[in-house]
């Protein structure tokens, strides 16, 4: 599918829950957030309708996240049943790892590719402090299981935030000896962020700077929004995503369905098509997709200060 920009969309982002085991400060408010109505949420069954008509469509990478995607019951399944489907070739989740330990072998067995494994600290103290209450140990049990069973390139988003970890840049790029990939993301104004992100934010240069010796390397996916660097005779890459300082918007290939069933064409936009409710009416939402993608945003706005005021959390990134 192509966009009226000439972009082709190819990679669906699906975030299972808002809901979240973590309640990570720049993410999520620390009251964690308001139940929403069982009806709201779209069923798995209903997701994977929505999901293989994307497919039918031309989708054929799919991230879940969340919230947290490993909270959601039934997730396995849902992966088993995805995987199965004709033209689906890969099939990613980004998530904070706690449940890893549990779930890698289930995941993988169901025909999940790889994950991606938020991980802001290496530090217990500091870990339970920003995630408000989290134990680092079982993240590091998840990559751990999720590297034994073969969930791989595993792949480690990090966000710089300033007076925080900017001391533990060094620390987190030694991971890459161990062929792990670590990605550092700019603190983006978004949601319980909007507030803060301006006075802790670094820009992704200062790991540049603080590690003189890493090699820019090509990138195998282009779309990625990472640019990639290596330390001299590590397995694993550094990746710089710069959303706020280096738009990447004119390589975009992605789409987002939210937990309650929204289309969202561009992250950073309050735009959103309910197809939840096009799916339960029976419309021809093969149509509705398909016109939707030719509205899609041409970039972000974030310099002029239009930050969305939805949290991270309901998105999934
Ligand atoms: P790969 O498939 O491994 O390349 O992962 P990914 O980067 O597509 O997914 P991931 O969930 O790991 O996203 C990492 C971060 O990149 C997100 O948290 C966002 O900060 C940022 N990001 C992802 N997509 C977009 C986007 O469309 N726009 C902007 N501005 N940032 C994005
Ligand atoms: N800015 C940048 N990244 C964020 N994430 C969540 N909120 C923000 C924000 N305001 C990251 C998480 C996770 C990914 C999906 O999004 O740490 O790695
Ligand atoms: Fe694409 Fe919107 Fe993200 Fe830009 S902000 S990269 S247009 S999804």
């Amino acid at each position: 599918m192509k966009d009226s920009f000439g972009r082709e969309i190819n990679y669906l982002r699906v975030s299972l829950t808002d809901r979240c085991n973590l309640r990570c400060e720049y993410c999520m408010p620390g009251k964690g957030v308001d139940k929403l109505e069982h009806g709201d949420i779209m069923t798995l069954e209903d997701t994977y309708e929505v999901i293989k008509v994307f497919v039918d469509l031309g989708i054929d990478k799919i991230r879940f996240t969340g919230g947290e995607p490993l909270v959601r019951l039934g997730i396995v399944d849902l992966i088993s049943k995805v995987s199965k489907l004709e033209g689906v070739r890969e099939i990613a989740m980004t998530t904070n790892g706690i449940l890893l330990e549990k779930y890698a072998k289930s995941l993988k067995e169901a025909g999940l590719t790889r994950v991606n494994i938020s991980l802001d600290t290496l530090n217990k103290e500091r870990y339970r402090d920003i995630t408000r209450g989290g134990d680092l140990d079982k993240v590091l049990n998840g990559i751990k299981a999720a590297k034994e069973v073969g969930l791989t390139p595993l792949k480690i988003n990090t966000v710089l935030i300033g007076g925080f970890n900017d001391d533990e840049i060094p620390s987190l790029i030694d991971l890459t000896r161990d062929d792990i990939d670590v990605r550092f993301i700019e603190l983006m104004p978004i949601g319980e962020a909007a507030g803060f992100a301006k006075e802790k934010f670094i820009p992704s240069s200062r790991i540049l700077e603080a590690v003189k010796d890493l090699i820019p390397v090509v990138a195998e996916d282009k779309f990625s929004p990472a640019l990639y660097y290596k330390l001299p005779g590590a397995k694993g890459k550094v990746g710089i995503i710069n959303p706020i300082s280096c738009k990447f918007c004119k390589s975009c290939n992605r789409v987002r369905l939210t937990s309650t069933g929204l289309l969202k064409l561009c992250l950073h936009s309050n735009r959103e098509i309910d197809l939840k409710k096009a799916f339960e009416n029976k419309e021809d939402i093969k149509k509705i997709i398909s016109d939707a993608i030719l509205t899609k945003e041409e970039e972000h706005h974030l310099e002029d200060k239009e930050y969305i005021s939805r949290n991270m959390n309901q998105i999934g990134g």
